[in-house]
């Protein structure tokens, strides 16, 4: 039976993995010193353990509490250590934009890789990032978790923000036999950009938006402006991972919202939807051995 080891920041899923894998957990006692550095200290016996890290990447700082209790795991003889990290941070930096910048994920990736035998992550930004682990990253995917959610909320359209995250959208519609859309930006006059869906018509629908990360709320606000302009009946701002950063939940209520909904990669108040039973499958699927 394997034994997860509960990080901070993710307790709802880590609760979740418990019972669907009927694993023990070890509690961590974790300080912060006066200059700033983490400590940590897996409270159970890991030696021969089939150890799970369970750690989220934000904020940010938690990076060093995944690596600390990667190193603890391994410093203190457990057999295998996988890590689930359900919000993989500095993915969106993936590759050199311009030049003098890192390739931020493959440092992260190599980091992780360094302690665990495999990780398990759920929808980084884009999926490119699992080449960049020296050890089996197997991705999951929030489509199943989401498709149930909207289907209680009988949505009509599954709308992306953009064409690029187009396919995460039409995955979630295809499950529950929704329409689906991408925002698209049309220059009418050179002042004026109109930003609408780019074929079909929102009036007197429920529209779900879904993208991969609420931030600041910004790409959502703006897109539920619109909808609410188009007439939509209700919409709801669907998110993987919620970061909700500088007052974005009353943002997106105040641009109209009815409902804002995440996933629990990283836990707040309205992380509602469960990846445990996904994360679960994934845990005990075999792996292709990393290239
Ligand atoms: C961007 O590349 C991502 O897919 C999200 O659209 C973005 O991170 C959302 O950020 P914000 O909530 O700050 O608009």
């Amino acid at each position: 039976m394997p034994l997860l080891v509960a990080g901070a920041g993710a307790e709802n899923l880590t609760a979740g993995l418990a019972k669907a894998l009927s694993a023990g957990t070890s509690q961590v006692e974790f300080k912060t010193f006066p200059d700033g550095e983490q400590y940590v200290r897996i409270l159970a016996p890991l030696k021969g353990e089939d150890v799970i890290v369970v750690q989220t990447g934000y904020p940010p700082e938690r990076m060093w509490k995944l690596l600390l209790l990667l190193e603890a795991a391994a410093e203190n003889g457990a057999d295998r250590v996988r890590c689930v990290v359900p919000y993989l941070p500095y993915a969106r930096q993936d590759r050199r934009f311009l030049d003098g910048e890192p390739v931020s994920a493959r440092l992260v990736a190599r980091a992780i890789s360094q302690n665990a035998t495999e990780c398990i992550t759920v929808e980084p930004h884009k999926a490119d990032v699992a080449a960049f682990f020296t050890v089996p990253c197997h991705l999951v995917s929030a489509a199943d978790a989401f498709a149930a959610e909207f289907k209680t909320r009988g949505v009509d359209v599954v709308l992306a923000p953009d064409a690029g995250a187009r396919d995460r959208a039409e995955a979630v519609a295809r499950r529950i036999g929704a329409q689906v859309d991408h925002l698209e930006k049309r220059r009418i006059s050179s002042e004026v950009v109109e930003v609408k869906p780019k074929s079909l018509s929102v009036g007197g629908k429920t529209v779900a938006i879904l993208d991969d990360i609420i931030s600041t709320g910004g790409t959502m606000v703006k897109a539920t402006e619109q909808l609410v302009r188009h007439g939509a009946k209700q919409v709801i701002c669907a998110g993987i991972h919620g970061l909700f950063i500088g007052g974005a939940v009353e943002k997106l209520r105040g641009a109209g919202a009815h409902e804002v909904l995440v996933t629990d990669t990283i836990d707040s108040a309205w992380s509602r939807v469960s990846m445990a039973s996904s994360i679960a499958e994934a845990l005990g699927r075999p792996r292709v051995p990393a290239r």
